[in-house]
């Protein structure tokens, strides 16, 4: 079943232009959004909501960190994310005409599952369609939720969840757009960029995956390494989040993600030579304070790796290693991307260690206990 692949986490790492393919097939037209790919009745749903709730746990939850930035960025719509271990035990305000969405790989997560049921008992005060974004068709989230939206990544093996993260943010790319559309806070322009990127997204996904070799290497110098350091600024904070937490997962290093801009408030106290710093650095409107930020590590003699794209030109700058990782991406397309570049970073640096890749030590891939 593994074919050529040494373990299920790097076969479903591979199979991701693949689950991208799958996950968009009849969702998208050549230039347009199915706004009914999440339902008969989510346009009549969608057009009564104001703001977003998003629910998850783990790597889920990183997803939707991603989808906030988009939601009020590129529609400009309240979006909150929160895990669903504080949600539900904390009594939160809930708005009317919020649309609650969680987002689950198995569709079971017992804390993901009793925030869903705590909103849905407030149903008859107020307007809170509930919406699951799962990879598993009949799962409790599905049954329980007015809207589904499948994840078509197929089955994953791997308690590392890799694909499954990668089809949340394409399902979340097109949640936020067709909620954009049928509110009218989207022009159909913007629509048409936003679909030809998503059909670009399993060739730049195949072209970040190419990088393994270069990626293999690099992760030779956290042989004996215990801490490491992952920065990102806007969307690659989530996405810095998630790298810390596929490293920390199956290779038991200790990694920690910060967005960029907060290093002076704390972290920067950590960097020394024996703590490598990863830092994302697409080509955008926050470049040149992060390459700032990354002058900072590297005065105080930290080891840096920076994941970039071909305009973001960090190579020039001596003493960085540097990932050219993929072309200039759109907002939707990079963090998916850059993503890629990190899982294999994990991995590589997992074989290394000799770790127990496909089952790390203490985890479950499902957690249906609290
Ligand atoms: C990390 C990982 C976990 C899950 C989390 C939520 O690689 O797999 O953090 O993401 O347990 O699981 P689901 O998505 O099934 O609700």
């Amino acid at each position: 079943e593994l074919g050529e692949h040494r373990h299920y986490m790097h076969k479903e790492i591979f199979e991701q232009p693949q689950a991208v393919i799958d996950t968009l097939e009849g969702r998208i037209t050549q230039e347009h959004v199915l706004v009914s790919s999440f339902g008969h009745q989510a346009e009549a749903l969608f057009e009564s909501i104001e703001r977003v709730q998003i629910i998850a746990c783990g790597t889920s939850y990183h997803s939707g960190m991603v989808a906030r930035y988009w939601f009020e960025d590129i529609i400009g719509m309240p979006c909150q994310v929160e895990v669903a271990s504080e949600y539900r035990y904390r009594n939160p305000v809930i708005q009317n005409n919020t649309l609650f969405v969680t987002i689950s790989q198995s569709g079971e997560t017992a804390d993901t599952l009793a925030a869903l049921q705590q909103v849905k008992k407030l149903k008859s005060k107020k307007n809170i369609p509930t919406l699951t974004i799962c990879n598993v068709a009949e799962s409790s989230l599905t049954r329980e939720s007015d809207l589904t939206f499948l994840t078509h990544a197929g089955p994953e093996i791997g308690v590392a969840s890799t694909k499954a993260f990668t089809t949340q943010l394409v399902a979340l790319a097109l949640l936020m757009t067709s909620v954009g559309k049928v509110k009218k806070m989207m022009s159909v322009k913007r629509e048409t960029i936003i679909v030809k990127g998503l059909q670009k997204l399993p060739g730049l996904v195949k072209n970040a995956l190419a990088h393994e070799d270069t990626i293999k290497e690099i992760a030779q110098s956290f042989a004996d390494k215990q801490n490491a350091l992952f920065l990102g600024r806007g969307t690659m904070y989530p996405i810095a989040m998630e790298g810390a937490l596929k490293l920390k997962e199956i290779s038991y290093i200790h990694a920690e993600a910060y967005p960029a801009g907060e290093l002076k408030h704390g972290p920067l106290a950590l960097i020394d030579e024996n703590i490598p710093v990863i830092a994302i650095a697409p080509h955008d409107d926050l470049l040149e304070k992060l390459k700032s930020n990354l002058q900072e590590v590297k005065a105080r003699g930290g080891q840096m790796i920076v994941f970039e794209d071909e305009m973001s030109n960090i190579s020039s700058e001596s003493g960085f290693r540097v990932v050219k990782t993929t072309t200039n991406v759109g907002r939707i397309t990079a963090p998916i991307t850059f993503n890629i570049a990190l899982q294999l970073l994990s991995y590589h640096v997992a074989l290394i260690k000799g770790t127990d890749v496909d089952q790390p030590r203490n985890l479950a891939k499902s957690v249906t206990v609290e």
